[in-house]
């Protein structure tokens, strides 16, 4: 799935604000829910309901959304890698890795989500296991003690399942 901001469907967007009653007490929800079906918020469809619930309007939409950490406001790839550069990871070479992953897919420095949408990417502060450092996220399955090597291979496989590689 590519859902861009430049297709974003104006019914899917009602079929959630219906579920929450257009009530701006449930806001948080819906703009959950918007992120689960383009695994971001677009800037359109934070206008939408700031337009079409009563009490909100697109400013008070996107002041919540970017608030909140969870909420993100470019889009995210079908693989979210974290990369921890807590102190544990860093000491431990949080950095080659970060390094290794911009170059196997082409991300410039400052640049999250690569071309083709299918890997984005964020540096954390901890992730809570820092025994385990350096650590790595790829969607919800955590990677201990990575090196670039390792890092390499796991997006080679990931490419080569996508077809890409
Ligand atoms: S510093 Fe990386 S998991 Fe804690």
């Amino acid at each position: 799935m590519s859902e861009t901001s430049t297709k974003l469907d104006f019914r899917v967007l009602d079929g959630i604000l219906e579920q929450y009653e257009y009530k701006k007490s449930y806001l948080i929800a819906m703009l959950q829910k918007v992120q689960e079906v383009y695994r971001y918020l677009p800037e359109e469809a934070m206008t939408y309901i700031g337009e079409k619930v009563d009490g909100l309007s697109p400013a008070t939409v996107y002041g919540v959304a970017t608030f909140y950490a969870q909420f993100s406001l470019e889009p995210k790839g079908k693989y979210e890698i974290k990369v921890c550069d807590g102190t544990a990871c860093h000491v431990r070479g949080s950095m080659p890795v970060l390094n290794a992953i911009r170059n196997k897919l082409n991300l410039k420095e400052g640049q999250t989500t690569c071309e083709n949408g299918l890997f984005s990417l964020e540096i954390v502060s901890c992730l809570g296991a820092c025994g385990l450092a350096p650590v790595c996220v790829i969607n919800d399955k955590v990677y201990p003690q990575m090196t670039s090597d390792a890092i390499s291979v796991i997006l080679d496989t990931l490419l080569k399942e996508e077809g890409v590689a």
